[in-house]
């Protein structure tokens, strides 16, 4: 009875997660190291609970998972984690202390630089569309905006095109920010966007063969809800119908290629919830409509992170495209590229595979039925040491050897594919 009473408050705060970083104080994430397929399949369970927010999910044996539990909770994991015979080692003692650290630092990078737009620092949703729309005012002759429609709560998704060797080249889609809580995902996406425009003469062989395709922030409302309420939202914000008050679909479980087939909940509060239809989030709707529009399209690139992992399809099934060893190649001079900067590892493989099978993902889409040839997840840094609160200053660097990773792409484009 007692264990009953623990459970059914564990299930109402974790779905009732109140809009304050309160719920973090004393939070604690767990990192274990599943050693067999019993305790892959456990925590594969658990996951599926909502009791927990998982930082990263169950993928097999000798794949360490970072579990998050609040603090009233963390005896409770700790307990389930012994009775299963897994250990953990404590990789982040209080969130909110994390957090707010974070904060700090990303205040104190803010004043000390006192540009619109920099990237020593994390910026919010409009300061990213207004720098957007500078670099198109500025740079006339390289690239423009495009306003591709609005989000749930109303904000104007953008996406800056870089066609100076004119409309019919072939072209790279890049978006960033899928995941709300994610934020080197966009700050790594702007300052590659940066690179390529503000230093357009040293990439001119790139720019004059290649078209860019780039939304460096495509969940908008998650993300500024990260910002004013919630650092850890992953969703989208819509209204799910959830009888609970619970908001938002994930958005990379949104995508119309076997949806929700598997490695996706059906349950409005969890955050893998696969939203009420494939397409049902507006703003993946309106990606996937940029992505349509280009005829000319070899690769699409989705940034997420952490795990620095560089992902191709499936993620839906364990089974390989038939072009999978195209893929791999390109993936693997991309990655020697990156690790050469600063000794970033990154490994490389089917997301199925990889990770886990997680179906309604826009890199399957892409590849699916967008019938872009090379799409690929890249999971950015952390390993984890601070996960998604990955600290400003390591935006440039993320930045720097990304940005080495995407030349080697573009430079394949340009070498392999020619205007029709
Ligand atoms: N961490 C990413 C996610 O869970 C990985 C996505 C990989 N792609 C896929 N189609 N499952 O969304
Ligand atoms: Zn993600």
């Amino acid at each position: 009875m007692r264990f009953l009473v623990v459970l059914a408050c564990l299930v109402l705060a974790a779905l009732a997660r109140p809009s304050t970083h309160d719920y973090l104080h004393g939070a604690q994430v767990l990192r274990v190291n599943p050693q067999t397929a019993d305790q892959v399949h456990y925590l594969q369970g658990l996951l599926k609970t909502d009791l927990y927010d998982f930082w990263t999910e169950p993928h097999g044996t000798g794949h360490p998972v970072d579990i998050m539990a609040q603090a009233f909770s963390v005896p409770v994991l700790k307990k389930t984690l012994e009775q299963i015979d897994l250990d953990f080692t404590i990789q982040v003692s209080d969130v909110a202390l994390l957090l707010a650290k974070d904060r700090e630092a990303n205040q104190k990078a803010r004043a000390a630089s006192g540009k619109a737009m920099d990237w020593t620092s994390y910026h919010r949703y409009d300061e990213i569309m207004a720098w957007l729309d500078e670099l198109a005012s500025t740079y006339p002759s390289l690239c423009s905006v495009k306003e591709v429609g609005t989000t749930y709560e109303g904000r104007t998704m953008k996406m800056l095109t870089l066609n100076k060797g004119g409309t019919d080249k072939p072209g790279i889609f890049i978006d960033g920010g899928i995941h709300a809580r994610e934020w080197i995902s966009p700050a790594t996406v702007t300052y590659m966007l940066n690179e390529l425009v503000t230093n357009s003469d040293t990439y001119d062989d790139i720019l004059s063969a290649v078209n860019f395709y780039v939304m460096p922030s495509i969940n908008p409302d998650g993300y500024e809800y990260c910002h004013t309420d919630d650092r850890l939202w992953r969703k989208t914000r819509s209204d799910n119908g959830s009888p609970f008050g619970c908001k938002g679909a994930d958005p990379n479980r949104n995508w119309g290629h076997h949806w929700n087939e598997n490695g996706a909940s059906d349950n409005p509060c969890s955050d893998i919830y696969a939203g009420p239809e494939a397409f049902s989030e507006i703003e993946m709707k309106n990606v996937r409509n940029q992505i349509l529009d280009q005829t000319n399209l070899v690769v699409y690139l989705t940034f997420h992170s952490y795990s620095q992992l560089w992902l191709y399809p499936w993620g839906y099934t364990s089974a390989l495209p038939e072009d999978w060893q195209d893929l791999d190649d390109l993936a693997q001079s991309a990655v020697n590229a990156l690790t050469a900067v600063h000794g970033t590892i990154y490994d490389i493989g089917s997301s199925t595979n990889v990770l886990y099978a997680a179906a309604g993902g826009s890199d399957d889409w892409a590849k699916g039925e967008g019938n872009v040839k090379y799409s690929y997840t890249v999971e950015l840094r952390d390993t984890g040491n601070y996960g998604f609160v990955l600290p400003p200053d390591q935006i440039i660097p993320t930045g720097e050897e990304t940005f080495e990773a995407l030349k080697v792409v573009a430079n394949f484009v340009k070498d392999n594919y020619r205007t029709p």
